[in-house]
């Protein structure tokens, strides 16, 4: 066949309708809610991407990369419209207790009731569950959570699941989140056989001040024995990251605590975590201002990560900054807690030492969130379908009243669901918390970073860590 067929000119035309417009400042701030792409603009550039037909092809060609207007009438990229219902992200708790008394715990433990368990018959009913599940959805990869409590009080059970699932068709990765203290070698050598299992070590500095909200039975510190604990692990070659929660006790040291565990080349994977209000953190009125957090947040990655990151082969991570970015500079929104509505049962589950399910971690024991129990029959197909999960599936951001005039709401989902409900006894309202966090580092992008392309070759570097969850 011959043909002289071809599209010669490029033809770019915008459609109003998919383009939502706030004022901030002397700007525009514009997303296009089809492809949540997103640019801001002067008065001048605001015109032309209404008009920009026939207007200056380099200016049209940066609207188009940029997702906001259509060339030939198609858009570079399109959001994902319909969120996966498959959960992948299995949170198992092991026990409802714990052989230290963190002052700041977010568990409402009853240190005098008599300790629950997570027992073998519990154990083989999710472990079957989980084959029927994985099997019928025809699922390639998984993660299992192992929490509590303490879940190095039940390893037995940690031991059951690994050999129980070990010949599946399935990429099983587990996450241990331990505060390490029970870790000796036969577990180490346990964790080193099987390197798909992770190791999180809650760790909150590197003095006693710093750590002092994590002590044992006897309001002791426990920083020696980690240490000696962390010691031990990295003798043994097993990689692990290391969870620190921000508290008025560490919140000016982030930066010399981060630092010593790289420069001691201890790990390079950080969760810093600013402290949650909720459960024995609230009795003990224990709080970090918000503020204060984002402050050490920036001035961690500013003063110490950029340089590090970007003038030596290191890959160092920190979740929060790594997610904002991942959002900002490119479509997608792969880190399940940031969708929209966030993945609480739909791709995450969490599951009690008696079996009972719920859609995450921060419901348990909340019997409104109850989906079942395990030991009952109750399986994982039926959650994605329940009442409980149709009602979280509603909490768009764009439905939460006090998010609806938001210009950064194409990338925050109006925060975590557990945190609004905790606070509000409502899931329809923001979490002050995340809110606060995700403006903070959103302005800080924007507005700040944008013209420093040295901080933003770091941030695309970064947010490749979080492009695949
Ligand atoms: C509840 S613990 C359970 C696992 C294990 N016992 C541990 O400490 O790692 C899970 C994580 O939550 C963190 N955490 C506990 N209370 C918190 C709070 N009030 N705010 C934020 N994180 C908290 C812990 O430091 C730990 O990293
Ligand atoms: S944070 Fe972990 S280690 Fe500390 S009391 Fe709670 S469950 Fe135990
Ligand atoms: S939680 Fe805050 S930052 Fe997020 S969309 Fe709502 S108002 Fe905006």
């Amino acid at each position: 066949m011959k043909s002289l067929y071809s599209i010669e000119n490029s033809y770019y035309r915008s459609v109003p309708e998919d383009l939502k417009l706030m004022a901030i400042e002397e700007k525009w701030f514009i997303y296009n809610s089809v492809t949540l792409g997103w640019g801001i603009l002067d008065k001048n550039e605001l015109e032309i991407l209404f008009n920009p037909a026939g207007s200056d092809e380099k200016y049209c060609t940066d609207l188009y990369n940029a997702g906001l207007i259509q060339c030939n009438g198609q858009y570079i990229f399109l959001q994902e419209k319909e969120l996966d219902e498959v959960i992948t992200y299995f949170e198992i708790n092991l026990t409802n207790t714990c052989n230290i008394r963190c002052k700041y715990c977010v568990s409402n433990f009853n240190y005098s009731q008599k300790a629950i368990n997570m027992d073998n018959k519990t154990s083989t009913n999710i472990i079957n569950a989980l084959k029927t599940y994985i099997e019928e959805k025809n699922i390639d990869s998984v993660t299992i959570e192992f929490s509590g409590g303490e879940p190095l009080l039940n390893f037995n059970i940690i031991q059951k699941f690994v050999t129980g699932l070990a010949n599946i068709k399935c990429n099983i990765s587990y996450v241990i989140q331990t505060n390490g203290l029970l870790l000796d070698m036969s577990k180490i050598q346990f964790i080193k056989n099987n390197n798909m299992i992770q190791l999180a070590i809650s760790v909150d500095g590197i003095t006693e001040k710093q750590n002092s909200n994590r002590v044992d039975k006897n309001n002791k510190p426990i920083l020696n024995k980690v240490n000696e604990i962390i010691k031990k692990i990295k003798s043994s070659q097993i990689p692990f990251s290391i969870v620190i929660v921000v508290s008025e006790q560490n919140v000016d040291n982030i930066e010399q605590i981060i630092q010593y565990f790289i420069e001691n080349n201890i790990t390079e994977t950080f969760s810093l975590l600013p402290l949650l209000p909720f459960g024995i953190a609230s009795e003990n009125q224990i709080t970090i201002e918000i503020k204060k957090y984002v402050e050490a947040l920036i001035k961690l990655h500013e003063n110490y990560l950029l340089q590090k990151n970007t003038e030596t082969e290191q890959s160092i991570v920190e979740r929060n900054m790594g997610v904002i970015s991942s959002y900002i500079f490119s479509p997608g929104r792969g880190y399940i807690c940031n969708q929209n509505p966030c993945g609480a049962g739909r791709k995450i589950v969490s599951i009690g030492p008696t079996g009972k399910i719920y859609p995450c971690y921060g419901f348990q024991e909340i019997d409104e969130f109850l989906l079942g129990n395990i030991n009952d029959g109750y399986n994982f197909s039926a959650i994605t379908d329940s009442p409980i999960a149709q009602k979280l599936y509603l909490r768009n951001v764009e439905e939460i009243e006090s998010c609806k005039e938001c210009p950064y709401k194409l990338w925050c989902n109006g925060g975590c669901v557990t945190n609004s409900y905790l606070r509000h006894k409502d899931i329809m309202q923001r979490d002050e918390i995340y809110c606060n966090i995700n403006k903070s580092l959103i302005e800080k992008i924007l507005f700040e970073y944008s013209d420093n392309d040295k901080m933003i070759n770091y941030l695309r570097k970064i947010k490749k860590s979080w492009d695949t969850l």
